[in-house]
């Protein structure tokens, strides 16, 4: 089973790369909804805009170009539902399994125009809340990543690239965002980028947090 190979793998190697973990159909819908949301901005309550890094707008962009759109539980379409309902599964099994003491995770939509990247980095804690006195840490344990481009080449670039935490130029492992494929990492131990893409780019991300 599918969450097997993931626990496996996160144990052994503290990565996963995984197939086919959605129908096909659902896939292709949680797509055209994504994109839909992108290419006509105008639902308020379901836009995407730029990932936000700092406060400097110039400087964000040389470090990452994604647009992003964060899910909530009470607006899921069906599809999304479909994600989600997995992820809390997934969740459960990595608690009872492997004690990483999660509590919950949080995930947005993403799509990453031509041209665009990810420079290299470590997946960080969030901080939400707004007052000083609400500040509500979120640890991230693991990251994780659900593409959905068909045909993905790899002329077309945009490739997830992983790097070893103690050697920071040496490559683990290099993924293409094809179609159905989902990748799970320990976030505090991959610093990773997103290598320029030559085609839109569509996924979904998240963390499970502690
Ligand atoms: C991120 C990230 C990787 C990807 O959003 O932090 O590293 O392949 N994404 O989209
Ligand atoms: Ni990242």
């Amino acid at each position: 089973m599918i969450i097997d190979r993931i626990l496996t793998d996160i144990q052994n190697k503290g990565f996963s790369v995984q197939e086919h973990i959605f129908a096909k159909e659902d896939l292709l819908s949680l797509k055209t909804d994504i994109l839909n949301a992108y290419h006509n901005n105008s639902l308020a309550e379901y836009s995407l805009k730029a990932a936000g890094i700092g406060k400097n707008a110039d400087l964000q962009k040389n470090i990452r170009g994604d647009q992003i759109h964060w899910l909530q539980k009470e607006h899921l379409s069906s599809t999304q539902e479909i994600v989600w309902d997995f992820l809390e599964t997934l969740k459960v099994h990595f608690n009872q399994n492997l004690f990483f003491g999660l509590k919950g995770f949080e995930t947005h939509v993403t799509v990453y125009p031509v041209n665009t990247f990810y420079k290299k980095h470590i997946d960080q804690f969030r901080l939400t809340g707004q007052g000083m006195e609400s500040i509500d840490s979120k640890f991230r344990k693991i990251s994780f990543i659900l593409y959905l481009n068909e045909d993905w080449e790899q002329s077309d670039g945009g490739e997830l690239r992983l790097f070893d935490f103690n050697d920071q130029e040496k490559e683990i492992t290099t993924v293409l965002p094809q179609f159905g494929r989902g990748v799970f990492f320990l976030s505090e131990d991959f610093p990773h980028e997103v290598l320029e893409t030559r085609r839109e780019r569509v996924s979904m991300t998240g963390w499970f947090y502690q």
